[in-house]
């Protein structure tokens, strides 16, 4: 398997082999199980896709390399953070690989057609970062789940946040599509329940990062607060570009955690001491996050951040499912049930998946420290979308 030095994970895989055992022997002579993993591999976004398939795989190493007793067979898309290209992408998977599932993708406009294209062929779909509401909300589906969040989610914990803090007048500002809409919407929710306003939202297409207009806007309006949801490589430029414009020392910058998560070693001083919230925090001290930081930076000599909880975490409910059928994945009915009851250990806390399958999940305050986003407190509580539109 590429990227994983096995024998760093030896001690793992012994214990791993026993506990599969008796799985393993009904499972045996079964055809290996295909997943496809559509990630970007290029991109704004490339260095998401990367962790994300690194915490999938290294679950899966966990276990010996099987999943109650199934062995892994990959397929890879680069799906470029690229709407227009992403049912082709998708079909290809679908269709020429005949995969058994699906798992991807961090872009809410790509993963939208994968939902659709999972529908259609209905594919079993693990959504692994794309918060896209309408995934677990009007789209919502048996076969389709999330080990991640729903934008709403972190959108809404740093309205209250800000909203307590005492903050009235906010400007918002992200790229304009569906993530970026849609957490913005979150934050709003929260921050005008909790008696502020939203005087301002301001938007550029994605991927660009011309922000310098934007930024003049903003020191001309003087709001309380800005609210900012970017990821990736357009985080790490804003954050600096915030800083280089001088509003970091008067115009306090909040955000949704994707600012400040896996980018803080490339922002340097620019981000130290932001705010975010998240349902990660890299230094939350409980024993399976501890043990998971651990393996992860055992096996890939670096650290974790929260796109490789959310892959962990994606193959954790696959192999929750396939434990139930014993690796029988014929049993879809009741393997898709058992997944949808999983109570998964996740490095985040444990969390379990709403009805329309979204995690109810602790949020988290955290503070860029270094190059952890540290602990703080939690936000909100077993905060749970509301899957508006969903039936099933
Ligand atoms: C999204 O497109 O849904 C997304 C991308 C990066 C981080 C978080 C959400």
């Amino acid at each position: 398997m590429k990227n994983l030095p096995r024998l760093a994970l030896a001690p793992v895989f012994a214990a791993a082999c026993v506990a599969a055992f008796a799985t393993g022997a009904q499972a045996q002579g079964q055809a290996p199980l295909k997943v496809g993993l559509m990630l970007p591999a290029t991109g704004t976004y490339a260095a998401l896709g990367d962790m994300i398939e690194k915490g999938f795989k290294l679950y899966v190493q966990e276990q010996g390399g099987k999943l109650a007793g199934r062995e892994i067979q990959y397929f890879k898309v680069d799906d470029e953070s690229d709407p227009s290209k992403a049912t082709d992408n998708v079909n290809k998977l679908i269709k020429r690989d005949n995969v058994d599932v699906l798992v991807g993708t961090v872009h809410s406009g790509v993963a939208l057609a994968m939902a659709k294209a999972a529908k259609e062929s209905n594919t079993l779909l693990i959504v692994p970062n794309a918060g896209a509401d309408a995934i677990t909300g009007p789209m919502c589906g048996a076969n389709i789940l999330r080990s991640s969040f729903s934008n709403w989610q972190p959108g809404y914990s740093t309205g209250v946040v800000a909203a307590q803090k005492g903050y009235k007048r906010a400007m918002t500002i992200t790229w304009n599509y569906a993530a970026g809409q849609e957490t913005v919407k979150g934050f709003a929710e929260a921050f005008e329940k909790g008696g502020g306003k939203v005087v301002k939202d301001l938007t550029l297409p994605f991927p660009n990062v011309e922000f310098q207009a934007l930024l003049t806007e903003i020191a001309a309006q003087k709001p309380d607060v800005v609210f900012a949801f970017f990821a990736g490589g357009g985080a790490v430029k804003f954050v600096k570009d915030y800083d280089a414009a001088g509003l970091k020392k008067s115009i306090p910058l909040f955000g949704s955690g994707f600012l400040t998560d896996g980018t803080l070693q490339a922002q340097g001083p620019s981000a130290q001491g932001l705010f975010t919230t998240l349902h990660y925090a890299d230094s939350l001290d409980i024993p399976k996050n501890n043990a998971f930081r651990k393996s992860f930076a055992l096996a890939y000599k670096q650290n974790a951040d929260v796109y490789a909880v959310q892959g962990y975490d994606a193959a954790q409910i696959l192999g929750a499912g396939l434990a139930a059928v014993k690796g029988d994945f014929a049993k879809r009915d009741a393997m898709l049930a058992a997944m949808r009851k999983a109570t998964v250990d996740s490095p985040r806390g444990k969390f379990t998946l709403s009805a329309a399958g979204n995690p109810v999940q602790d949020m988290y305050l955290r503070e860029a420290k270094g190059e952890n986003n540290e602990y703080r407190a939690v936000a909100v509580k077993a905060l749970a979308d509301p899957a508006r539109g969903c039936k099933l």
